[in-house]
């Protein structure tokens, strides 16, 4: 298939990995889950007993994990060193880690190019915190989700299946990520200038990735 790139971007909870995926399967696109190789290198470092508030410790590790990830919208696999981390990266150790190992430019380098080698195959959804901005900033299609810190953490709280009184706990950790992931000096989380702002807060997933389509509708037919 000939290469369309729709990048999806904004902060934990805002609906992005559903909507990316929906619209990938709607569209029979790729699919790219950016954050799922930040975790993946999170997974790696804490499993090697790397301390992830040293940058040090954190550059010279970076270069050594072997990180396969699959791109199909069906379900994310990823691969470390041929384990299959793909639930363990979900896990809350690695959750409260990751925006720590993401800030250091050399895990940036070194996962910006395998996310390009990956795009570069054809038509693809791509969701993370910078692919509107320094990872495909010539994607034909770019989306900014956004939400309400509560209403992100209420969705993350349902995604779970916590109890409501764990709802504060999460907007508290979701607000630290957000806080670190937009205040980096490499490839912050920020809007980028030509991306169309979607909020969430009080839509549905349908609704959200009805929005999502019509504006890939209206750039597919400018390309022909
Ligand atoms: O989308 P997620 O929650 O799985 O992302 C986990 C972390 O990875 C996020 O807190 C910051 C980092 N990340 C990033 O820095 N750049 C991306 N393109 C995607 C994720």
């Amino acid at each position: 298939m000939s290469s369309f790139v729709v990048a999806i971007d904004g902060p934990a909870g805002s609906g992005k990995s559903s909507t990316a995926r929906a619209v990938a399967q709607a569209l029979g696109f790729s699919y790219l889950d950016t954050g799922a190789l930040y975790r993946a290198m999170t997974w790696w470092m804490l499993n090697h007993g790397i301390n992830v508030d040293d940058a040090e410790q954190v550059t010279a590790g970076a270069s050594q994990p072997v990180i396969e990830l699959s791109t199909s919208p069906q379900s994310v696999v990823v691969v470390v060193d041929g384990v299959d981390v793909s639930a363990a990266i979900r896990q809350p150790q690695v959750a409260d880690a990751v925006s720590a190992v993401s800030k250091v430019p050399q895990v940036r380098t070194r996962l910006v190019d395998l996310q390009r080698d990956l795009i570069s195959r054809g038509a693809i959804v791509v969701e993370g915190r910078d692919i509107g901005t320094v990872v495909a900033p010539n994607a034909d299609v770019k989306i900014f989700l956004t939400a309400t810190p509560a209403a992100r953490a209420q969705r993350r709280n349902l995604d779970f299946g916590h109890s409501a009184d764990e709802v504060k706990a999460t907007q508290a950790a979701l607000e630290r990520r957000d806080l670190i992931d937009s205040t980096r000096d490499v490839s912050p989380l920020v809007k980028a200038e030509d991306a169309v702002e979607v909020d969430t807060s009080d839509l549905s997933l349908e609704e959200v990735v009805v929005a999502v389509l019509a504006v890939v509708d209206s750039k597919r037919s400018v390309k022909g």
